[in-house]
């Protein structure tokens, strides 16, 4: 089994590695010319980013060439998949591979300018993250099968959240709105970390114009230094059991 995944701040690394299987970075994959995976089973593990999936994702989907008797598809979130699952179903069918499962983890909400991450990580215990985490295990391991069909109803509803939350997040130029204070010691943790090669450390930290808004340079900061005008709080989050290592490993 190989489970391809992509994230920022560890809730969907955590679930990949629990999955088991083969664990493999999408934005490691993205840099093959050519992405051909065959396997008994073929997932991937993802957050969503306004009910939809990380772009790299998107193009990750419409890149690879995935051979498999089961295709699987996991999001973690924190508050609301929204339309995030018919988007899966969608975007599957338009690159010709057959979606045998989807489901979600409501895990930490990462989403600075909507949550105070201490609250968050506070009232972890209360999602029972483990227990959706073991249900979706024993179903893949069990191969069972809940394709969603894409109908009318859902394509309006996409569309409708696409207008909505695609005017807020998603945005290339995301990261060039954030304040780098004078903490930073030019470390380039947030280089190291951004999936998307979208920032570059010299005397100053600078980002380009193909931001994935992940939040993985925000959430890793070793100093703090990095902010959003509109967060809720200084706090930050990563997955207690994965380190910094492993995000630099898979998005560097
Ligand atoms: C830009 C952005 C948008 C997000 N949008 C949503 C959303 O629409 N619904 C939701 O429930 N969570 C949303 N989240 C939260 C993440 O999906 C969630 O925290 C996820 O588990 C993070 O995975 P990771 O730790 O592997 O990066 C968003 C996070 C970010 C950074």
């Amino acid at each position: 089994m190989k489970v391809c995944y992509f994230t920022a701040t560890g809730n969907c690394l955590y679930v990949a590695k629990r999955i088991g299987g083969e664990a493999l970075s999408i934005p490691q994959l993205m840099k093959q010319d050519r992405i051909e995976l065959t396997d008994d089973a073929v997932g991937i593990v993802c957050p969503v980013y306004g009910g939809e999936m990380p772009k790299m994702v998107r193009r990750f989907m419409e890149k690879a060439a995935i051979q498999t008797d089961y295709f699987f598809f996991i999001y973690t979130y924190g508050m609301n998949h929204s339309v995030a699952i018919p988007n899966a179903a969608a975007l599957a069918a338009k690159a010709g591979i057959r979606l045998d499962y989807v489901n979600t983890v409501k895990m930490v909400d990462n989403y600075l300018p909507g949550f105070e991450m201490k609250n968050q990580m506070e009232n972890a215990p209360a999602k029972k993250i483990e227990e959706q985490i073991d249900a979706v295990c024993r179903d893949i391991a069990a191969r069972k099968k809940n394709a969603p069909s894409v109908g009318i109803v859902q394509k309006i509803g996409m569309a409708l959240v696409r207008n909505t939350m695609g005017r807020v997040v998603l945005k290339d130029t995301a990261a060039q709105h954030y304040i780098v204070n004078d903490d930073c010691i030019r470390c380039g943790i947030c280089a190291k970390v951004c999936p998307a090669n979208n920032i570059t450390v010299t005397d100053q930290v600078r980002f380009s114009d193909h931001c994935e808004d992940c939040y993985a340079c925000l959430h890793a900061c070793p100093k703090n230094a990095l902010h959003m005008k509109n967060e809720r709080s200084a706090v930050r989050f990563r997955n207690e059991h994965v380190t910094l290592k492993e995000i630099i490993a898979a998005n560097e």
